[in-house]
């Protein structure tokens, strides 16, 4: 069943304190969240601990927003899956557009690194998306492909595969892509996913929109046929407008 999520991304934001009061608060609200629609934090490592604890017994679930290529060993700072999933987080988000750009990920290092997360009983959120000057010198769809072919290809199943669009002109810019352009690019993914999975896999793909996301337009949005949730950065942190855009169904 194609699930209806709304994934915040704190991303280098809170410290513990702050992080386990926002979740705190979150958990308090837990009846405002609609009963069919799965909240998740990614709070970030420090905090994966001490925001589930504050989030137990509430339907709210945890995430980490990255982990290790590799599963233990001499690989100083680095978090692996096996202690993420520790922490009782049940999701990674995996590909973001920060990671790639600053931190070098590439396709390759993400397929490994899902397969590391499924080897600990991780769901992924797996992230892609285009910049700016890809979408506007013609190389959008080659590119966007690119991004399936070379990762999602190559999993046996996406049965715990969750997909955000981010297109990355629209991350924290306020700019958000039209229900249009990413309604458009949405289908886009379950096209090419059910060329290779099927048309039942395809149609079962959540997918989500990331990028400027907020109350004013989440319901806009998630309104579109094959847009089922949000990844939500900046209007995460504020517990008011992180449930409003969970209201927004
Ligand atoms: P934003 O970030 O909502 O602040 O644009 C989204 C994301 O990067 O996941």
């Amino acid at each position: 069943m194609r699930q209806k999520i709304v994934a915040g991304n704190w991303k280098m934001n809170t410290t513990p304190a702050e992080g386990v009061a926002l979740a705190s608060e979150l958990a308090k609200r837990a009846a405002e969240i609609p009963s069919d629609v799965k909240l998740i934090v990614a709070p970030p490592f420090t905090h994966l601990t001490s925001v589930q604890a504050a989030i137990a017994g509430t339907k709210i679930e945890l995430s980490s927003q990255n982990c290790a290529l590799q599963p233990k060993g001499a690989y100083t700072g680095e978090v692996s899956a096996a202690m993420v999933a520790g922490t009782g987080a049940a999701w990674v988000i995996l590909g973001h557009s920060e990671r790639r750009e600053y931190f070098c990920e590439d396709n390759a290092m993400l397929l490994e690194k899902i397969h590391q997360a499924f080897a600990c009983g991780l769901k992924v959120i797996y992230c892609m998306g285009e910049s700016l000057e890809q979408r506007e010198s013609g190389v959008l769809w080659d590119f966007l492909k690119s991004q399936i072919t070379e990762v999602l290809y190559n999993l046996d199943s996406l049965k715990d595969v969750v997909v955000a669009y981010e297109p990355i002109w629209a991350i924290g810019t306020g700019k958000t892509a039209s229900n249009e352009q990413a309604q458009e690019v949405h289908a886009f993914i379950r096209k090419t996913v059910a060329e290779k999975f099927g048309a039942e896999a395809a149609d079962e793909l959540t997918i989500l929109y990331g990028g400027s996301c907020k109350p004013s337009n989440a319901k806009e949005l998630f309104a579109c046929p094959d847009i089922d949730g949000g990844l939500i950065g900046g209007a995460s942190l504020k517990a008011d407008d992180f449930l409003a855009i969970a209201k927004s169904y």
